[in-house]
């Protein structure tokens, strides 16, 4: 069931989602090569407990960190370790904060130095499919136009969109209804209300789609080893089109 917002809980979850706004510009200022993913993930508690929220991903069902920091071809949940970021890496760093009883929800994926033109065009790609994606919805919009409007834009550069894992509802948690996929056929889905809050999140892979997940339970590595980017904000839903919460 879709939990539509009241207008007194949208002012509580605009902040949260701010903090997350800041925490991934904050990040992208200070990430480079050189760095630990696990470095990146105490820069990110350290600013959401330095905001007065939480990290909602630290403990969410074991996850043992405060950011997911995917490199290359690890599209999503990559647990922040000892690996070492480097020049032409490009790294998803997914983050959420909890505040007022709320939660905000975004992601990013960095260039690290100079990268390869299909990794460059990969990053790109991947924001643009989230913009197309909100260009015309609004209330009333059918849910599956988001995926269908990912997918087009990924496929016809080339890309591929993940099946495995989707955008979300959020709100008091971290995951709500609807399921929000990036792959859809047009006109079809429930009919978004107003004052629903969407998490919307293209996964996109330079290859093919097909993903495995590592023995760790977490870290989602795409199958041929190729790089995927992840680019996610958390969108509300209004009448006459979306505002973005977390950009
Ligand atoms: N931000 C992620 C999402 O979109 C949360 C990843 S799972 C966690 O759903 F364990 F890291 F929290
Ligand atoms: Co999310």
């Amino acid at each position: 069931m879709i939990h539509i917002k009241s207008e007194e809980e949208i002012e509580l979850l605009r902040e949260p989602c701010a903090i997350v706004r800041d925490c991934l510009s904050f990040i992208g200022e200070r990430i480079r090569a050189g760095m630990t993913t696990k470095e990146v993930d105490a820069l990110v508690y350290d600013f959401i407990k330095a905001s007065g929220a939480e990290p909602s991903c630290l403990g969410y069902y074991g996850f043992p960190a405060s950011a997911c920091v995917s490199v290359n071809e690890v599209v999503v949940h990559g647990i922040p370790d000892g690996r070492t970021i480097e020049e032409g890496d490009i790294v998803s760093v997914d983050l959420c904060a909890y505040k007022n009883g709320f939660h905000g929800d975004g992601a990013r994926t960095f260039l690290i130095g100079k990268v390869s033109e299909s990794r460059e065009k990969l990053v790109r790609v991947t924001e643009e499919c989230f913009f197309k994606a909100i260009e015309h919805l609004k209330a009333g919009s059918p849910l599956y136009d988001i995926g269908y409007e990912v997918q087009r834009h990924a496929e016809s550069n080339g890309f591929s969109v993940i099946r495995s894992y989707t955008g979300h509802g959020i709100g008091r948690d971290m995951h709500e209804d609807p399921s929000v996929p990036n792959f859809g056929r047009k006109g079809t889905g429930v009919r978004l209300p107003a004052n629903t809050v969407l998490c919307i999140e293209p996964m996109i892979a330079e290859g093919g789609f097909r993903v495995e997940v590592l023995d760790d339970g977490w870290t989602a590595v795409m199958r041929d080893r190729k790089s995927a980017a992840h680019y996610e904000n958390t969108v509300l839903v209004r009448e006459n089109g979306v505002e973005i919460l977390t950009l």
